[in-house]
């Protein structure tokens, strides 16, 4: 259990749980185009077990039943996005199979006091849009829009807040330098592009929906603290690069209008003509933003490439992901967060939450070390809070164990089990734990 309680937290904190359409969904069903992730799987030793999203935890079928978790728990909101591939199969072209699931799971949630908190993009990239350069073409900006549009012409009316991007690095930074996510490109100028094109998609995508009416608008900036691998000057200058090409760049592009002097200087060249003139779209207003922060990395100068650096193992407990347990960086993100970029916007924490290598017994899930992690991070928002951050929300990552990207469904990140098999539902201690702080029925 939580030492903490509702009552630690301002007046209409908004507690949530998140999930994303891929991860969840199963993408055989309703018409879904196929995506990059279904491509990245199918390629060699991208994926573990080679496993996609096809079936994942059937949500599609089974949302009811899972919206009803959210709300036996006491949950205020819950998290999801949309998937492009499943309104418009080609990227383009529109699917009403797919509007009318979002429209059910909307009406769904608000038949269980949920708020509904949609994210436009997690991840799955209609295939026929990759095959015209995906987040390479700057054409991407007009397309999302064009998808925001329609999801949000049929939804919007009854959202809580709707964001752009899911996680901006992942996005253009892990995919497309990194190649670790959907389209694996290990392409400097691809990433370039990428990391450009996604804001500026942010940005136009913004514009269209604040063109037809809609509000609460933000989106979603994944951080990981940078601490340098021993005292040497080499390790602190690695580490504010990591920390300047990972967290400043697309959140100081979206509130600032300006990049980070340490990435212009290594990607510049390979930034699209005319990236300068694009920042009025970037920097369009927001009413909210999203911070999702699981770990810390700890950086070393190498001799390597750009970014001449590689993380190395830290000191400290470590999740089942090998991530660091390191709840002190979610309170100072959000204090820098609101010191150097959004001031009195309010913030909420969108993703927070550890992977676990859980099993049932008797039908318990004892997920201690989870329950432990959520106390920390629990601790960290409300030091956030006393510091004055204006934070108005917490969403723990995931709902329910889910298809873990290239780790696939080894990875276990849920408050609720799922039997991969049977796909069964296992309400977890931790889940417990958030229903008794939160009030649950
Ligand atoms: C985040 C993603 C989410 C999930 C968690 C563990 O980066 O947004 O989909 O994979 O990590």
């Amino acid at each position: 259990m939580f030492t903490h309680s509702r009552s630690d937290f301002p007046q209409g904190f908004v507690f949530g749980a998140a999930t994303s359409a891929y991860q969840i969904e199963g993408h055989a069903h309703g018409g879904a185009g196929r995506t990059i992730w279904d491509d990245f799987a199918a390629g060699p030793g991208n994926v573990v077990r080679g496993e996609d999203g096809a079936l994942a935890c059937d949500h599609y079928h089974r949302y009811e039943a899972d919206l009803d978790l959210l709300q036996a728990a006491g949950f205020d909101a819950y998290r999801f996005s949309t998937s492009w591939a499943r309104v418009m199969p080609d990227g383009r072209t529109v699917n009403p199979e797919g509007l009318d699931f979002y429209d059910r799971l909307t009406d769904a949630m608000l038949e269980r006091g949920l708020k509904p908190c949609a994210t436009l993009y997690h991840w799955e990239l209609p295939s026929a849009l990759q095959d015209k350069g995906g987040w390479r073409n700057r054409d991407i900006a007009g397309w999302l829009a064009d998808f925001a549009e329609t999801i949000m012409g049929r939804i919007g009316d009854r959202m809580y807040s709707v964001a752009t991007i899911n996680e901006f690095w992942c996005v253009a930074f892990l995919s497309h330098f990194l190649g670790h996510h959907a389209p694996g490109t290990r392409d400097i100028r691809a990433a370039a592009r990428a990391m450009h094109h996604v804001l500026l998609a942010h940005g136009t995508a913004i514009e269209r929906m604040r063109g037809m009416g809609l509000s609460n608008l933000g989106a979603v900036f994944n951080m990981e603290w940078a601490t340098p691998a021993d005292d040497r000057a080499e390790a602190a200058e690695a580490a504010a690069l990591y920390d300047d090409y990972y967290n400043h760049f697309y959140i100081s592009g979206a509130f600032k209008g300006r990049y980070p002097d340490r990435v212009v200087d290594a990607l510049g060249p390979h930034l699209p003509d005319g990236w300068q003139d694009d920042f009025g779209t970037i920097t369009a207003p927001l009413d909210w933003a999203g911070v999702n922060y699981y770990t810390r990395s700890i950086i070393a100068p190498n001799d390597g490439p750009w970014p001449h650096h590689n993380s190395v193992p830290g000191p400290l407990p470590k999740t089942q992901m090998g991530w660091e347990i390191y709840p002190q960086g979610l309170r100072d993100f959000l204090v820098r967060t609101a010191a150097e970029y959004t001031g009195d916007l309010p913030l909420f924490v969108t993703e927070n939450g550890m992977s676990n290598a859980d099993t049932v017994a008797g039908g318990v899930v004892q997920d201690d070390a989870r329950i432990a992690y959520f106390q920390s991070h629990l601790a960290a928002v409300r030091d956030a809070i006393a510091a004055g951050v204006p934070l108005k929300g917490y969403m723990a990552w995931s709902l329910m164990d889910n298809y873990e990207w290239a780790l696939g469904y080894e990875k276990r990140f849920g408050l609720v089990h799922v039997d991969f098999e049977t796909l069964e539902r296992t309400p977890k201690a931790s889940w417990h734990a958030f229903k008794a702080m939160l009030g649950g029925d």
